[in-house]
C-alpha cells in the first residue's frame, strides 16, 4: 500500500485541518460533535506520518480569527484540546513524537498553558517525528512580531544586518524547515493566514474530502501525487 521506495516524500507536511463543521452538517450533528470527529482523522494522520519517517508536519488546529467564533464551539475546541493533549501523550511517547505549539500560547487559559507546556516538556527528548500544532495562530501576526522582536535586538546591537535566514529566526518555525508539501482538506482554495512565509515553494494540494473522512488511504494518495510534482523553485526543468 505505502511503498514509497525509490521516491522523495516531502520532509515537512502542513495541513489544513478545514470541513468539520461541514461534515457536522451533513449528519444533522453540531459543530463540536464534528471537531470530535475530526480528532480521529488528526491520529490517524499522526500515526501515518510516523510510520512513514516523514519528520515533520504541522497542523492548523486554532487559527487567531477562530476566536470570533461563537462562544460555544470555541469552548468546546478548548476541551476538545485538553482532552486530545491527555489522550495522545501516550501514542507521542510511543512513536517517540516531539509535541510544539506555534502561534500564540498566552491567548489560552493559565490551565490550558500549564498543560500544553506539560507535553512539550515530555516529549522535549523524542526523536523521530516533530507534531507542530497551530493554536491562535495568524500568519501576518507571526511576521510582525519576528520584526517587532527583530528591531528590539537591533536596538540591542544584536543583529545590524537582516537578509532571509536571519528573519527566519525570529519566526515560530525557526529551526524547521520549510513545508514542502500543504494539504487542505473541504475544497477551499486559500491559505486562511497560515505559514505565510513559510510556503513561498511549498507544493499545494486540495481535496473535496471533509476533515474527519480524510484518513490514510486519502493521505497517502495524497503524498503520491506528491512523489510526482516537478518541483522548479523559479528555475528550469532538468533533463
Ligand atoms: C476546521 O473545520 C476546524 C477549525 C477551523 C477549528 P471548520 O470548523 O472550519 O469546518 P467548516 O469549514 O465550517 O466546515
Ligand atoms: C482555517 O480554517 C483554520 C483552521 C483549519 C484551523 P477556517 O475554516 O477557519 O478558514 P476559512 O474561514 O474558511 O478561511
Ligand atoms: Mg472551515
Amino acid at each position: 500500500m505505502d511503498n514509497f521506495e525509490g521516491v522523495t516524500l516531502p520532509t515537512h507536511v502542513a495541513i489544513i485541518m478545514d470541513g468539520n463543521g461541514r461534515w457536522a452538517k451533513q449528519r444533522h450533528l453540531t459543530r463540536v460533535e464534528g471537531h470530535i470527529a475530526g480528532m480521529d482523522a488528526v491520529r490517524d494522520i499522526v500515526t501515518t506520518t510516523s510510520e512513514l519517517h516523514i519528520p515533520y508536519l504541522t497542523l492548523y488546529a486554532f487559527s487567531k480569527e477562530n476566536w470570533a467564533r461563537p462562544k460555544e464551539e470555541v469552548k468546546g475546541l478548548l476541551e476538545l484540546l485538553g482532552i486530545y493533549l491527555e489522550q495522545e501523550l501516550p501514542l507521542m511517547m510511543e512513536k517517540d513524537i516531539r509535541f510544539n505549539v506555534i502561534g500564540e500560547k498566552k491567548d489560552f487559559s493559565k490551565r490550558l498553558q500549564s498543560e500544553l507546556n506539560g507535553v512539550i516538556q515530555k516529549t522535549g527528548k523524542n526523536k523521530s517525528l516533530l507534531l507542530n500544532i497551530a493554536l491562535s495562530y495568524s500568519g501576518r501576526k507571526e511576521i510582525l512580531n519576528a520584526v517587532r522582536a527583530i528591531l528590539d535586538d537591533a536596538k540591542k546591537g544584536l543583529v545590524n544586518r537582516v537578509d532571509e535566514r536571519t528573519f527566519k529566526k525570529y519566526l515560530y518555525t525557526n529551526s524547521i524547515p520549510d513545508p514542502d508539501f500543504l494539504i487542505r482538506t473541504s475544497g477551499e482554495m486559500r491559505l486562511s493566514n497560515f505559514l505565510l512565509w513559510q510556503m513561498a515553494y511549498t507544493e499545494i494540494y486540495i481535496t473535496d474530502m471533509l476533515w474527519p473522512d480524510f484518513r490514510k488511504d486519502a493521505y497517502i494518495e495524497a503524498l503520491r501525487e506528491f512523489t510526482r510534482r516537478e518541483r522548479r523553485f523559479g528555475g528550469v526543468k532538468e533533463n
